[in-house]
């Protein structure tokens, strides 16, 4: 029998009990033990009626992603799920944890579905890249109607099984911990009863067209770029305008499309990359975990305060330092203004406003840090203004505090010399919005501890982030390697390039502004900070134009902040070209323009791996996705210079390189990979 199979008879009712860690996916293996269960309950003349039911943490939460792209084995999904719902016995779904895609699909085969109401039910195919596509889209819409269907399928989110109840999705709630008592409970009055054996496919759906324009509408981010949603508005489509066993004929094609597909290759591939981020190779499950109770944050700026915000979401108290009232109220105020705004929206209640604001404890100076476990300074990127409050928290804060810095660029290793205790001190760089940005780079300097490092990965999870390991470095992983796209975006420029065309490659990629709308919405006072040499921004800056916020920097703005073409702006980089002696050559292709954006941010990437500062290619592809908004579809950097081959990125960096100079050399890793015929991904 199959090592995941349990089968038993409980009073004529058979149950088939699958339990294949961690998640129960469908994997062949679990295919085949569901085949062996149902094939024998089928035949057993004393079963009645098959309970179907997972072991461990969660009934099926999916096809395993990890077999795409191999050859499938059969049974397949679809002829297991065929078996099922031909079953001349009731069928009935017993649903813990989350039922999710290939999982919820398997249980819409069956008659009826029984959950506890902690369970959630979903078809989250489409955050891959791919539509259900084991009859969910031709099943779902029969039960829901055409609206909730594309609504489920299109948001990808599960759903609680109340709600689930409500809509039909589930047939029955059950007593939670008592999930197989209550499914069998229901199987027998279904006996009983004797009700007929309805299957989902019998049942009718309507076409509703409105109801498919309203979903194309309210999901229209995801028609740009990523296939998915236009493939399941079709395949629902289908639902309501052919008969089922041609809605599955069409599904699979339109499925097998998507499978095959370069977007869904890399949402798969940033699947298994976030989950890969919190694995460090000498960092195993034996190194302690510091426990986090209570954080201190040093800065109520724009960081400080959203760095705030995340730690009181999750429920931990936070001290607010600042070094003046001033500086403190403006801070809090921001941060209130931030929770109503969302209140207002109906994204939290008035009750969660007061209960964050309440858990911010505001504070004058260092010294009411003494007793956090964890403090996050967040003031201006300045060593010295760094070292001198690393030195304080050392006499301040209590043995065992972890002391961090959220400095984007500044070397860690010298923050953390102003201590005598270098390994409890890290780097935990927030991205901005920090309360919103998903990416936390963690920071190993050469002392931190290795309970730190898996403290502050644990820490991660708490405030749902994705941590990224980095190694010291000027501007660790994502700002080191993405500056080299704006060098490139302003190298072009005063070479006659217009910025408009530059960030229309920018955005036809798939980011969500370009370089230059980009520069003027941070400002172009805040990116010349510091600066003492002339440059093109500092010459934006000295003629007024500071960006979005001054009514203009690189394009002009109209009050809704609509951009377009400014004269002034040209006449600015012409006159920049000129003082510096730039040979015009405005006729460039767009594939070079993306290239020389783009490829020598995967070259900084690689120099990155051979330096040792990130411990993987996907890692490096998180941190730009999640840092910097870079397409999910294309899979991050690393990934796209995959798809493209390294020996053709190889070759056109060394044109590049021959043409413009060694921004463009080719790291030594790259030409290694390309010589030896391999990726940066090994996907
Ligand atoms: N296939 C293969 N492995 C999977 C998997 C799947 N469907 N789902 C999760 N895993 C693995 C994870 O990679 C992870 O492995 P690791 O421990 O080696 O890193 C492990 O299971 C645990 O996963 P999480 O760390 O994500 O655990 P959580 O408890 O945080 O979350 C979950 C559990 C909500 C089930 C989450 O894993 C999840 O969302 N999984 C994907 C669900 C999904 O997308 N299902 C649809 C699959 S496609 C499909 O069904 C096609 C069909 O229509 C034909």
């Amino acid at each position: 029998m199959s090592d995941v199979l349990t089968m038993r008879v409980v009073d004529g009712i058979g149950v088939v009990e699958i339990d294949s860690p961690p998640v129960n996916a469908l994997g062949f293996n679990v295919r085949k033990g569901l085949w062996q269960g149902f094939e024998t309950h089928i035949a057993d003349p004393a079963v009645k009626a098959i309970v179907l039911i997972c072991g461990g943490r969660t009934f099926f939460a999916g096809a395993d992603i990890t077999e795409f792209g191999k050859p499938v084995q059969e049974p397949d999904l679809r002829q297991v799920i065929d078996l099922v719902e031909s079953s001349p016995k009731p069928t009935i779904a017993a649903i813990h944890g989350t039922a999710l895609g290939g999982g919820y699909e398997l249980s819409l085969g069956c008659n009826y579905r029984v959950a506890v109401p902690s369970a959630k039910v979903g078809l989250p195919e489409v955050n891959l890249g791919l539509l259900p596509g084991a009859g969910g889209t031709q099943r779902l819409p029969r039960i829901v109607g055409v609206e909730a269907a594309l609504d489920i399928m299109l948001s990808g989110a599960p759903m609680a099984a109340g709600k689930a109840q409500k809509l039909g999705m589930v047939d029955a709630v059950v007593e939670e911990g008592r999930l197989e008592e209550g499914a069998i409970a229901f199987a027998k009055t279904v006996v009983a009863e004797g009700k007929p054996l309805v299957k989902v496919r019998d049942r009718a759906v309507e076409a509703n067209p409105d109801a498919v324009a309203a979903m194309t509408k309210k999901y229209s981010r995801l028609f740009k770029g990523f296939k998915a949603a236009a493939n399941i508005v079709k395949t629902v489509e289908a639902a309501t305008s052919l008969p089922f066993d041609q809605g599955m004929a069409r599904e699979r094609e339109l499925f097998l499309e998507l499978r095959g597909s370069n977007e869904s290759k890399a949402q798969r591939y940033a699947f298994f990359a976030e989950r890969a981020t919190t694995k460090v190779p000498d960092i195993g499950k034996d190194v302690a975990i510091l426990p986090v109770k209570s954080v201190g944050v040093i800065g109520a700026g724009t960081m400080g305060g959203g760095i705030t915000m995340n730690f009181v979401q999750a429920g931990l108290p936070v001290t607010l330092v600042e070094m003046n009232q001033e500086a403190l109220d403006r801070g809090l105020g921001v941060i209130r203004k931030n929770y109503e705004r969302s209140a207002s929206k109906g994204s939290i209640t008035a009750e969660q406003v007061e209960t964050y604001m309440g858990l911010i404890k505001p504070a004058l100076g260092l010294e009411a840090l003494g007793e956090v476990d964890l403090v996050i300074e967040a003031v201006f990127e300045e060593m010295s203004v760094k070292k001198d409050i690393f030195g304080k928290l050392d006499t301040i804060c209590k043995q065992g505090a972890i002391l961090a810095s959220n400095t984007s660029f500044l070397d860690v290793n010298e923050i953390a010399s102003a201590t005598s205790r270098p390994e409890w001190v890290v780097g935990l760089h927030f991205f901005s919005p920090a309360n919103v940005m998903r990416l936390l780079e963690v920071v190993r300097g050469a002392k931190t501890s290795k309970e730190v490092i898996a403290t502050s990965m644990e820490l991660a999870k708490t405030i749902r982030k994705v941590p990224v390991l980095a190694g010291v470095c000027f501007g660790f992983i994502a700002n080191r390697i993405m500056a080299k796209r704006t060098i490139q975006a302003e190298q072009m420029v005063v070479e006659g390039v217009p910025p408009a065309r530059i960030d229309k490659v920018g955005t036809d990629y798939g980011f969500a502004v370009g370089s230059f709308g980009m520069m003027d919405i941070v400002g172009l006072d805040v990116l010349t900070r510091g600066q003492t040499e002339r440059s093109l921004r500092g010459d934006f800056v000295a003629a007024g134009r500071l960006g979005q916020k001054s009514g203009g920097g690189f394009y002009n703005y109209d009050e809704n902040r609509k951009a377009s073409h400014s004269e002034e702006a040209a006449k600015l980089i012409a006159d920049f070209a000129a003082y510096k002696g730039i040979a015009q050559n405005p006729d460039q292709s767009d594939e070079d323009i993306l290239f020389r954006l783009l490829l020598p941010v995967a070259n900084e990437g690689a120099k990155c791996l051979e330096e040792g500062i990130a411990l993987r290619a996907s890692d490096i592809d998180m941190a730009c996705i999640l840092g910097y908004n870079w397409p999910l579809y294309t899979g991050g950097p690393m990934f796209w210079a995959d798809t493209i081959g390294l020996p053709r990125v190889l070759e056109k960096l060394k044109e590049f390189q021959a043409k413009f100079g060694d921004e463009f050399k080719p790291a030594a890793l790259l030409e290694k990979l390309a010589a030896e015929g391999k990726s940066f991904t090994g996907e």
